[in-house]
């Protein structure tokens, strides 16, 4: 079949997915839609037949973020064959591959092959650090390619039979109030970087900085305060990040999915 043009629709706070679809079409000439902001979700995507979408999400509790279906909301697919990327830090993706499965097909879309792969973990930076490394992004490369030249040696998708691995985990989709980060107002210099990077708009634009309860606890907005002022002070912090630590000493690998 023709494939006319490659996209990535990608859902990325701190930037792990953003690079690991970058590594993934290293090898294909493809057009980036980076849906993570408010400011960048402007309205409706749609796709055709001949078009092939990568679609990009990282794991958080073991599922797509919160959010994940208004994003997929404004897609439209005409039968378009896609490609589902799940990043995760280490841990595990559990759910996440099968609930894109679910709102790309609900959406239009047609998924014939899927990847799980490690970045940094955002909560315990320690956790998977230097992921993607060269090995990866190798690994990720040679995927895309794969699929491309899978795509285009068949006349259609019909001898595509592409089931979504892993399972949907029995806890809240809703993210935790462990991870809301608050603004230290004796370190903050009233810069207003974090304000724009939240994927759910739920800083306020004041000189508070007040987290709301849309925050779906991505980091984001710690990663890039200059003044280390956005700080997450849930006394269970500092028990989680040594039990994610114990639990993901052993590297896990890229895996694929036809
Ligand atoms: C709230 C939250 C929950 C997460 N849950 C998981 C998880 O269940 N399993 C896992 O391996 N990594 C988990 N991670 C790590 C992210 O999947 C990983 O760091 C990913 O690269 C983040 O994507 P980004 O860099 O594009 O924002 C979680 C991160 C956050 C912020």
């Amino acid at each position: 079949m023709k494939i006319s043009k490659i996209h990535s629709v990608v859902f990325s706070p701190c930037g792990g997915t953003l690079n690991m679809a970058g590594a993934i079409t290293r090898n294909l000439k493809s057009i980036t839609h980076d849906l993570t902001r408010p400011s960048e979700r402007k309205g409706k995507l749609s796709f055709d037949k001949d078009d092939l979408v990568f679609f990009a999400f990282p794991v958080y509790g073991g599922r797509v973020p919160t959010g994940s279906a208004e994003i997929f909301d404004q897609l439209n697919g005409r039968g378009t064959p896609a490609v589902l990327a799940a990043v995760y830090g280490n841990r595990e993706y559990e759910g996440a591959l099968i609930e894109l499965e679910k709102l790309s097909v609900q959406r239009g879309f047609k998924p014939v092959a899927a990847v799980a792969a490690i970045a940094e973990h955002s909560i315990e930076p320690e956790v998977a650090a230097g992921r993607p490394d060269a090995s990866d992004q190798q690994a990720l490369a040679d995927f895309g390619r794969k699929i491309y030249d899978r795509l285009t040696s068949q006349p259609d998708l019909d001898s595509f039979n592409f089931e979504a691995p892993g399972f949907v985990p029995d806890r809240p989709a809703a993210p935790s109030d462990v991870f809301r980060p608050s603004t230290d107002q004796d370190k903050c210099s009233d810069c207003g970087l974090c304000v724009p990077v939240c994927p759910t708009a739920a800083i306020s634009g004041d000189r508070r900085h007040a987290t709301s309860e849309d925050c779906i606890g991505c980091m984001a907005c710690l990663k890039v305060c200059p003044e280390s002022a956005r700080v997450l002070t849930h006394p269970k912090v500092p028990e989680v990040k040594a039990w994610l630590k114990s639990i993901t000493g052993e590297r896990k690998e890229v895996q694929t999915f036809f």
